[in-house]
């Protein structure tokens, strides 16, 4: 399985950082972009290097790299996750303007009709947030709110962290024990 992650600007880069570290142990391949202000938001709000994070990924691209394989539909993949996505990235995407990687590499996966997860960050949200969100949510992407739930108790802001990241696993269709479920 290769799966694409991006991590652009929004608040809650640390929900890609351990969405990387859980499809590493997993044994998926992953592609991942990092935008600039991406990268700006993770000395801001993480205390992960840049080397790490790319460490977890098979392969990094800088998000001007518009030849590179993902750009391509040719390049078959099992989808991909914005993870957090930014209101730009996600306007970008609504309004099919593919002017770097992560936007392209969407757009890829919306034509192909591949998986697309956005795990959107914003708030409050204005019309035009929740407008763009709709569009893609009726062009197939799944918009997935940066908002994890509280039922399981998360004793500790990591294991609020994985209740969001289990999630978007759970969408992947990736089996795993990040995160207890309801009922269990
Ligand atoms: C500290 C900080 C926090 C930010 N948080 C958000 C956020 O939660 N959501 C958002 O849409 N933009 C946020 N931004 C603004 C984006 O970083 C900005 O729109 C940027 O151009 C996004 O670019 P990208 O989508 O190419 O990564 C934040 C910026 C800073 C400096």
């Amino acid at each position: 399985m290769t799966i694409t992650v991006a991590i652009t600007g929004a608040s809650g880069v640390q929900y890609g950082v351990r969405l990387l570290e859980a499809l590493r142990d997993l044994q998926v391949e992953t592609q991942l972009i990092v935008t600039k202000s991406g990268q700006d938001l993770m000395s801001i709000e993480t205390q992960h290097s840049l080397n790490y994070v790319t460490s977890l990924a098979r392969q990094t691209y800088e998000e001007t790299d518009l030849s590179a394989p993902i750009a391509s539909g040719s390049h078959i993949s099992d989808g991909m996750v914005i993870i957090p996505c930014s209101m730009k990235t996600l306007g970008s995407i609504a309004h099919g303007i593919s002017s770097n990687l992560v936007t392209r590499a969407a757009d890829v996966c919306l034509k192909e009709r591949r998986k697309l997860v956005l795990v959107v960050r914003e708030t409050p949200l204005s019309g035009i947030h929740l407008n763009n969100m709709l569009k893609l949510s009726q062009c197939g992407a799944v918009i997935m709110p940066a908002s994890p739930g509280f039922y399981t108790r998360p004793a500790t802001i990591g294991e609020l962290i994985d209740t969001l990241v289990a999630r978007v696993l759970d969408l992947m269709q990736l089996d795993h024990s990040l995160s207890r479920r309801w009922g269990d």
